[in-house]
Protein backbone atom coordinates (compact mmCIF):
# COMPACT_ATOMS: atom_id res chain seq x y z
CA UNK A 1 0.00 0.00 0.00
CA UNK A 2 1.23 3.48 -0.72
CA UNK A 3 3.57 5.04 1.87
CA UNK A 4 1.59 7.91 2.21
CA UNK A 5 -1.67 6.48 3.13
CA UNK A 6 -1.95 7.19 6.50
CA UNK A 7 -5.13 5.66 8.26
CA UNK A 8 -6.61 4.78 12.08
CA UNK A 9 -9.55 2.81 12.85
CA UNK A 10 -11.20 2.62 15.95
CA UNK A 11 -10.08 -0.16 17.96
CA UNK A 12 -12.47 -1.68 19.98
CA UNK A 13 -13.23 -4.32 17.22
CA UNK A 14 -10.68 -6.25 15.34
CA UNK A 15 -12.45 -9.65 14.94
CA UNK A 16 -15.05 -11.98 12.77
CA UNK A 17 -17.33 -13.61 15.49
CA UNK A 18 -18.65 -17.22 14.49
CA UNK A 19 -21.77 -16.87 13.69
CA UNK A 20 -23.85 -20.56 13.47
CA UNK A 21 -26.20 -20.72 11.60
CA UNK A 22 -24.53 -17.81 9.33
CA UNK A 23 -25.93 -14.83 10.01
CA UNK A 24 -28.54 -13.81 7.25
CA UNK A 25 -27.97 -10.39 5.79
CA UNK A 26 -30.13 -8.55 3.15
CA UNK A 27 -27.66 -5.21 1.14
CA UNK A 28 -29.39 -2.41 -0.18
CA UNK A 29 -27.32 -0.30 -2.62
CA UNK A 30 -27.64 1.89 -5.38
CA UNK A 31 -24.15 2.35 -6.76
CA UNK A 32 -21.38 0.38 -7.82
CA UNK A 33 -21.29 -2.22 -5.01
CA UNK A 34 -17.65 -2.35 -4.19
CA UNK A 35 -18.74 -2.69 -0.49
CA UNK A 36 -20.57 -5.41 -1.72
CA UNK A 37 -18.19 -7.37 -3.59
CA UNK A 38 -16.24 -6.96 -0.09
CA UNK A 39 -19.06 -8.65 1.21
CA UNK A 40 -19.53 -11.48 -1.38
CA UNK A 41 -16.15 -12.00 -1.42
CA UNK A 42 -15.86 -12.26 2.49
CA UNK A 43 -18.71 -15.23 2.56
CA UNK A 44 -17.13 -17.24 -0.50
CA UNK A 45 -13.94 -17.39 1.24
CA UNK A 46 -15.84 -18.39 4.08
CA UNK A 47 -14.50 -15.49 6.36
CA UNK A 48 -17.24 -14.04 7.73
CA UNK A 49 -20.29 -15.74 8.48
CA UNK A 50 -22.59 -14.50 6.49
CA UNK A 51 -25.40 -15.52 3.62
CA UNK A 52 -26.37 -13.14 1.57
CA UNK A 53 -29.97 -13.28 1.12
CA UNK A 54 -30.18 -10.87 -1.35
CA UNK A 55 -29.33 -7.43 -2.86
CA UNK A 56 -31.97 -5.12 -3.42
CA UNK A 57 -31.25 -1.90 -5.62
CA UNK A 58 -33.56 1.03 -6.50
CA UNK A 59 -31.25 1.87 -9.63
CA UNK A 60 -31.42 -0.47 -12.62
CA UNK A 61 -28.28 -0.02 -14.33
CA UNK A 62 -26.25 -0.37 -10.99
CA UNK A 63 -23.10 -1.65 -10.91
CA UNK A 64 -23.93 -3.77 -7.87
CA UNK A 65 -26.44 -5.83 -9.81
CA UNK A 66 -24.08 -7.41 -12.07
CA UNK A 67 -21.89 -8.32 -8.78
CA UNK A 68 -24.70 -10.37 -7.52
CA UNK A 69 -25.96 -12.32 -10.54
CA UNK A 70 -22.00 -13.08 -11.04
CA UNK A 71 -22.27 -14.44 -7.23
CA UNK A 72 -25.82 -15.86 -7.62
CA UNK A 73 -27.27 -13.76 -5.12
CA UNK A 74 -30.63 -13.28 -5.99
CA UNK A 75 -31.40 -9.24 -6.71
CA UNK A 76 -34.53 -6.99 -6.41
CA UNK A 77 -34.64 -4.12 -8.21
CA UNK A 78 -37.32 -1.95 -6.25
CA UNK A 79 -37.74 1.68 -8.00
CA UNK A 80 -39.43 4.08 -6.47
CA UNK A 81 -41.36 5.42 -9.03
CA UNK A 82 -42.83 2.31 -9.49
CA UNK A 83 -44.72 2.79 -6.18
CA UNK A 84 -47.59 5.05 -5.49
CA UNK A 85 -45.71 6.85 -2.43
CA UNK A 86 -42.62 6.27 -0.26
CA UNK A 87 -44.39 3.77 1.99
CA UNK A 88 -45.75 1.26 -0.59
CA UNK A 89 -42.01 1.01 -2.05
CA UNK A 90 -40.44 0.88 1.39
CA UNK A 91 -43.84 -1.85 2.01
CA UNK A 92 -42.38 -3.93 -0.65
CA UNK A 93 -38.63 -4.00 0.33
CA UNK A 94 -39.53 -5.14 3.91
CA UNK A 95 -41.61 -7.79 2.20
CA UNK A 96 -38.73 -9.35 0.47
CA UNK A 97 -36.52 -9.12 3.56
CA UNK A 98 -39.05 -10.55 5.79
CA UNK A 99 -40.22 -13.24 3.24
CA UNK A 100 -36.24 -14.37 3.36
CA UNK A 101 -36.08 -14.18 7.47
CA UNK A 102 -32.94 -11.51 6.88
CA UNK A 103 -31.71 -10.48 9.87
CA UNK A 104 -30.00 -7.48 9.44
CA UNK A 105 -30.45 -5.14 6.75
CA UNK A 106 -27.05 -3.36 5.13
CA UNK A 107 -27.41 -0.15 3.84
CA UNK A 108 -23.69 -0.12 0.96
CA UNK A 109 -24.38 3.16 -0.77
CA UNK A 110 -27.96 3.21 -0.78
CA UNK A 111 -28.97 6.79 -1.85
CA UNK A 112 -32.29 6.79 -0.37
CA UNK A 113 -33.54 8.04 3.23
CA UNK A 114 -35.16 5.47 5.37
CA UNK A 115 -38.57 6.72 6.84
CA UNK A 116 -39.44 5.75 10.47
CA UNK A 117 -41.75 3.65 8.96
CA UNK A 118 -39.20 1.49 7.83
CA UNK A 119 -36.61 1.87 10.79
CA UNK A 120 -39.03 0.80 12.68
CA UNK A 121 -39.81 -2.66 11.08
CA UNK A 122 -36.32 -3.43 11.53
CA UNK A 123 -35.51 -1.46 14.63
CA UNK A 124 -31.15 -1.71 15.75
CA UNK A 125 -31.26 -3.99 12.63
CA UNK A 126 -30.18 -1.59 10.26
CA UNK A 127 -26.94 -0.59 9.56
CA UNK A 128 -25.06 2.45 7.08
CA UNK A 129 -21.77 3.17 5.83
CA UNK A 130 -21.27 6.71 5.37
CA UNK A 131 -18.03 8.39 3.55
CA UNK A 132 -17.49 11.30 6.69
CA UNK A 133 -16.17 11.14 9.91
CA UNK A 134 -19.72 11.76 11.43
CA UNK A 135 -21.13 13.50 12.63
CA UNK A 136 -19.28 15.77 9.82
CA UNK A 137 -20.23 15.84 6.44
CA UNK A 138 -23.47 14.30 6.30
CA UNK A 139 -25.58 13.72 2.86
CA UNK A 140 -24.72 12.49 -0.41
CA UNK A 141 -22.03 14.68 -0.89
CA UNK A 142 -19.46 13.72 1.80
CA UNK A 143 -16.08 13.45 -0.14
CA UNK A 144 -16.71 16.19 -2.07
CA UNK A 145 -17.38 18.78 0.83
CA UNK A 146 -14.24 17.06 3.04
CA UNK A 147 -12.88 18.44 -0.10
CA UNK A 148 -13.61 21.88 -0.45
CA UNK A 149 -14.24 22.58 3.62
CA UNK A 150 -10.08 21.92 3.30
CA UNK A 151 -10.10 19.48 5.63
CA UNK A 152 -6.67 17.53 6.53
CA UNK A 153 -8.63 14.28 7.86
CA UNK A 154 -11.72 12.59 7.01
CA UNK A 155 -12.90 9.04 6.57
CA UNK A 156 -16.19 6.71 7.17
CA UNK A 157 -18.40 5.46 9.47
CA UNK A 158 -20.61 2.67 10.15
CA UNK A 159 -23.62 3.67 12.40
CA UNK A 160 -26.96 2.00 13.36
CA UNK A 161 -29.58 3.81 11.04
CA UNK A 162 -32.17 5.78 13.51
CA UNK A 163 -34.45 8.45 12.69
CA UNK A 164 -32.37 11.64 11.66
CA UNK A 165 -30.40 11.07 8.75
CA UNK A 166 -26.87 9.76 8.88
CA UNK A 167 -27.23 9.87 12.64
CA UNK A 168 -27.35 6.62 15.02
CA UNK A 169 -24.87 5.20 17.09
CA UNK A 170 -21.64 4.63 15.92
CA UNK A 171 -20.27 1.26 15.55
CA UNK A 172 -16.89 1.85 13.96
CA UNK A 173 -15.04 4.81 12.55
CA UNK A 174 -11.65 4.80 10.33
CA UNK A 175 -9.88 8.07 9.57
CA UNK A 176 -7.15 9.58 7.14
CA UNK A 177 -5.18 12.38 6.24
CA UNK A 178 -6.09 14.01 3.04
CA UNK A 179 -3.48 15.00 0.94
CA UNK A 180 -2.62 18.20 -1.18
CA UNK A 181 -2.96 16.52 -4.35
CA UNK A 182 -6.36 14.64 -3.63
CA UNK A 183 -9.01 14.91 -5.51
CA UNK A 184 -12.48 13.11 -5.73
CA UNK A 185 -11.34 10.26 -7.37
CA UNK A 186 -8.10 9.47 -5.27
CA UNK A 187 -10.12 10.48 -2.04
CA UNK A 188 -12.87 8.10 -2.70
CA UNK A 189 -10.62 5.28 -3.37
CA UNK A 190 -8.72 6.00 -0.37
CA UNK A 191 -11.74 6.24 1.51
CA UNK A 192 -13.30 2.76 0.16
CA UNK A 193 -10.41 1.14 0.79
CA UNK A 194 -11.51 1.61 4.41
CA UNK A 195 -14.73 0.99 4.11
CA UNK A 196 -14.10 -2.25 3.24
CA UNK A 197 -12.34 -2.89 6.46
CA UNK A 198 -15.09 -1.44 8.73
CA UNK A 199 -17.68 -2.77 7.23
CA UNK A 200 -17.82 -6.35 7.58
CA UNK A 201 -16.57 -5.39 11.55
CA UNK A 202 -19.61 -3.61 11.68
CA UNK A 203 -21.50 -6.44 10.58
CA UNK A 204 -20.17 -8.96 12.55
CA UNK A 205 -20.45 -7.13 15.80
CA UNK A 206 -24.27 -5.86 14.63
CA UNK A 207 -24.93 -9.39 13.70
CA UNK A 208 -23.49 -10.35 17.52
CA UNK A 209 -25.66 -7.60 19.46
CA UNK A 210 -28.61 -9.08 17.21
CA UNK A 211 -28.47 -12.82 18.11
CA UNK A 212 -27.66 -11.90 22.47
CA UNK A 213 -30.78 -9.75 22.09
CA UNK A 214 -32.98 -12.18 20.46
CA UNK A 215 -31.05 -15.34 21.82
CA UNK A 216 -34.09 -16.93 22.76
CA UNK A 217 -35.63 -17.59 19.00
CA UNK A 218 -32.24 -19.90 18.33
C1 LIG B 1 -19.71 4.36 -0.38
O1 LIG B 1 -18.57 5.18 -0.39
C2 LIG B 1 -20.63 4.75 0.75
O2 LIG B 1 -19.96 5.24 1.86
C3 LIG B 1 -21.47 5.82 0.11
O3 LIG B 1 -21.70 5.35 -1.19
C4 LIG B 1 -20.56 4.63 -1.63
C5 LIG B 1 -20.99 3.35 -2.29
O4 LIG B 1 -19.89 2.72 -2.88
N1 LIG B 1 -22.68 6.03 0.83
C6 LIG B 1 -23.23 7.23 1.02
O5 LIG B 1 -22.77 8.26 0.55
C7 LIG B 1 -24.49 7.23 1.86
N2 LIG B 1 -24.83 8.54 2.28
P1 LIG B 1 -20.03 1.23 -3.42
O6 LIG B 1 -21.33 1.17 -4.23
O7 LIG B 1 -18.82 1.05 -4.29
O8 LIG B 1 -20.06 0.29 -2.25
Amino acid sequence: MDKSFNYIISPEITNFRKFSPKLRIGVLASGEGTNFQELINLSTNKNLDIEIKVLITNKEEAGCIKRALKANIPCKIIKGKDFLNNELFESEIIKILKSLDVELVIMAGWMKIASSFFISKYKDKIINIHPSLLPSYKGSSAIKEALSNGSKITGCSVHFVENEVDSGSLIMQAALTVLKNDNLESLTKRIQILEHKILPLSISHAGYLIREKFKDNY
